[in-house]
């Protein structure tokens, strides 16, 4: 998995090795906290989770509410180096990172992976790849429809989302000698027009050969909207960069809703500490459970941890991975987990830490050895051209460095990668949802499942949802499976509840996975036979010749594909406790008072695009709601 990785962010990782080329001179905060003794005794509202939706909703919380405190708990430090800040230096920097090893996956030859997820002021937006897309109206509208009624009417679709994605972005569109050079197509009207202050940009550089990969779709009858973030996300479009179009530099959760705002005095940030449990209170003869605060502990040393009391509210931010192992170490969760683990069950709450999903993604390769000039590969082997890409930087903000992730894709539907997609909606229909659990799932998340399947045939079926993505990168195009039949699980380690939790994706334990990411490879030979592809001198490096049946296939995937592609969601999921969810339509923990849940634990449904941006969404809406909540200062 990492070699897959550093190949598909090949250009990021090899630019590591480049020193320093910015000033550091970002504006600190005169509120952040190094100590716990340095903190009120208490504050109206605390945030686990200085990430990408923990400061989202802290900025909105403290501008709101002048007069009350707001105090976010952040497990790692601010940094100010320059490697968060230089889109093409950025990714999988392990000093950024929580790397945690997943259990063994036994449909992907009992190998485990390295669990990557931000640790730092910033979270997982100071170290993504900047791809800033959206799912399709209909990846959304399924959340309110597997959830039911009273979701889909508190704006859990679409529709309902679309005004806090237009709310948390500022698009700034690129220069006409730009859309010239490169073809950059954008709609403001379907999908911006909001001054919220992540921006949104398209890159003043882009390697000549994207634009022959692209041909390449629009050769297999791949349609091209001129927009992918208006709710129609499928055919190959151009994806922005979550960058600032004035410095050519990152724009994520710090730089947009910290930076700007740390001198607030109601907003103290605490670095190098984490939340290890919250404080549960018994109210109303035992029959009420209310939050009122959180045990927090110096992530370094030996101190022990301390209480700090909430008036307001506790909102978890600690992402989907750590937001879980926060509820269950407080006695919120699946009574078996917690039992195991010596726990109290003080909330049984079956789906806390399930309906674990991320994209899953394969290792394909091919060589383009007749890349058109200039190339990535030329600049990597050339310490001339690599000089001249710094100077290109540092002197105009330009060049190969401004480039992050990659700025298009193709997304396509199940029935334009396969003439059987029928078959495979038919095999769906007639599984029995419980044979894809382990033994003693509870039968609520059973029921939840079901509810995802019947809608999952829907958009397996639906020409506008992708059930794959392809990312144009400088790595070349890798299949990514947007829309998995499989779950998995984060819960906390019953022999070290206080540690890392265990991480199983359980990639494939729904054999039709397997079945679609089989149709979902083969097409990258169609893409690369395309007489655009072939300009390039592709050459398949792996799999290769040797691949050939649908049987070599499967081995081939079991022992190559990756679970994630950094995107995991799911495990406290708006859905109602009935169909194993874990947050009410207002995103307060079923049977806790003042307990929300704001990361991108709450997507019921994966969707089918890189999940900032909808992080984004959702923790605009969620301030809305709690300020809502509030009422008045
Ligand atoms: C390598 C990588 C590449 C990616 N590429 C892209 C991309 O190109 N485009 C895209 O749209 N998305 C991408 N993503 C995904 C996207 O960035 C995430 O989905 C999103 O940022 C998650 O936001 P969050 O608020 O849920 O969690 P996070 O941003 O991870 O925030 C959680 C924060 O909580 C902190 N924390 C954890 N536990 C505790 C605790 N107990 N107490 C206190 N603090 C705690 C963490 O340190 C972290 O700062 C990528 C992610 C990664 C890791
Ligand atoms: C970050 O930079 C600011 C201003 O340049 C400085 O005051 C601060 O100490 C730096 N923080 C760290 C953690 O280095
Ligand atoms: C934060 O910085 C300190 C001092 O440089 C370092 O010891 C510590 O490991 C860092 N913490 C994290 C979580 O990265
Ligand atoms: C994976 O491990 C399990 C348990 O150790 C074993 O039964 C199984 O055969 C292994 N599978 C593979 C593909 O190695
Ligand atoms: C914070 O700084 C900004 C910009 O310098 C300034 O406009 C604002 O008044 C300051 N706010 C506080 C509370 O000091
Ligand atoms: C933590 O405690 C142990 C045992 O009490 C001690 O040996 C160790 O030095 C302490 N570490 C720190 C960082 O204080
Ligand atoms: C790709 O092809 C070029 C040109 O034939 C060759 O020099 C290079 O080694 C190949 N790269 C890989 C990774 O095989
Ligand atoms: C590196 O690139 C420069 C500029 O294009 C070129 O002049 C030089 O010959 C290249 N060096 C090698 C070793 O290819
Ligand atoms: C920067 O832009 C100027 C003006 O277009 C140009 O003359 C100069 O060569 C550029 N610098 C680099 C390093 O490309
Ligand atoms: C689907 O069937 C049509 C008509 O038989 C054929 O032209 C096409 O190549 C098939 N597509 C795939 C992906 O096999
Ligand atoms: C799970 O239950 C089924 C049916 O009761 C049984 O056949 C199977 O052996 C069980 N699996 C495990 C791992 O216990």
């Amino acid at each position: 998995m990492e070699r897959l990785a550093i190949r598909f962010y090949s250009l990021s990782i090899l630019f590591w090795s480049i020193s320093p080329i910015l000033a550091a001179s970002i504006p600190h905060g005169v509120h952040i906290k190094r100590q716990i003794s340095e903190l009120a005794p208490q504050y109206d509202y605390i945030i686990a989770g200085g990430g990408t939706s923990g400061l989202t909703v802290a900025d909105r919380l403290t501008a709101a509410f002048p007069r009350r405190s707001v105090l976010v708990v952040e497990y790692g430090n601010l940094s100010n180096s320059t490697a968060l800040l230089t889109p093409a230096a950025t990714v999988l920097n392990p000093q950024f990172a929580f790397n945690i090893l997943s259990e063994p996956q036994p449909h992907l030859s009992n190998r485990s992976f390295t669990v990557t997820v931000g640790k730092v002021v910033g979270g997982c937006s100071a170290i993504n790849a900047q791809m800033f897309d959206r799912g399709s109206a209909a990846d959304y509208d399924a959340w309110g429809d597997v959830a039911g009624q009273e979701y889909r009417e508190a704006g859990w679709t679409w529709d309902g989302l679309l005004p806090y994605f237009r709310k948390s972005t500022t698009f700034t569109p690129p220069s006409a000698a730009d859309v010239e050079k490169y073809g950059y197509t954008y709609d403001v009207e379907a999908a911006y027009g909001g001054d919220g202050p992540i921006h949104a940009i398209y890159p003043p550089f882009q390697w000549p050969s994207e634009k022959i990969m692209r041909e390449a779709w629009k050769d297999l009858g791949v349609p091209s909207p001129i927009e992918g973030a208006g709710g129609d996300a499928t055919g190959v479009f151009w994806i922005p960069s979550s960058q600032d179009p004035k410095t050519q530099t990152r724009s994520y959760a710090r730089t947009g809703h910290y930076d700007a705002v740390a001198n607030r005095s109601n907003y103290h940030l605490l670095v190098g500490h984490k939340v290890t449990e919250l404080v549960l209170t018994r109210n109303g003869n035992g029959r009420r459970i209310e939050a009122q605060g959180v045990k927090i502990q110096a992530v370094s040393g030996n101190s022990s941890a301390i209480e700090v009391r909430s008036d307001q509210e506790v909102i978890l931010a600690a992402g989907a991975i750590h937001t879980p192992g926060i509820l269950q170490r407080s006695g919120i969760g699946p009574s078996n987990v917690l039992t195991a683990a010596g726990i109290e069950v003080k909330v049984e709450l079956p789906g806390v830490g399930q309906n674990f999903q991320d994209h899953a993604i394969s290792s394909m390769f091919y060589n383009l050895t007749t890349d058109v000039s200039p190339n990535p590969m030329q600049m990597f082997m050339n310490a001339t051209l690599m000089q001249e890409a710094r100077r290109q930087y540092e002197q105009n903000k330009t060049g190969p460095l401004t480039l992050s992730g990659g700025n298009s894709g193709a997304f396509i539907p199940l029935s334009t990668l396969t003439n059987n997609s029928q078959s495979i909606i038919s095999a769906l229909s007639a599984q029995s949802p419980s044979a894809y659990f382990p033994n003693g799932t509870h039968s609520t998340i059973i029921e939840g499942y079901q509810s995802q399947l019947d809608m999952l045939k829907n958009l397996l079926s639906s020409k506008e949802a992708a059930t794959f993505e392809y990312p144009i990168s400088p790595g070349g195009a890798i299949p990514v499976l947007l829309k998995p039949l499989s779950r998995g699980s984060v819960n906390i380690n019953s022999k070290i509840p206080a540690g890392e939790p265990l991480i199983n994706y359980r990639t494939f334990s729904n054999p039709l996975d397997l079945t679609m990411f089989i149709e979902g490879a083969k097409i990258m030979r169609r893409l690369y036979s395309t007489r655009s592809a072939k300009t390039l001198g592709s050459v398949e490096m792996f799999p290769g010749d040797a691949v050939i049946t649908d049987s070599e296939w499967r081995v081939w995937l079991e022992k190559s594909v990756s679970p994630s592609f950094y995107h995991p969601v799911g495990t406290a999921a708006l859905m109602p406790k009935s169909l194993g969810g874990v947050v009410d339509p207002e995103l307060r923990v079923h049977g806790v008072e003042s307990l929300r849940v704001v990361d991108a634990s709450v997507m019921p449904l994966i969707p089918g695009t890189h999940t900032s941006s909808t992080v984004y969404a959702v923790a605009e809406k969620a301030a809305e709601v709690i300020i809502r909540d509030g009422g008045r200062d």
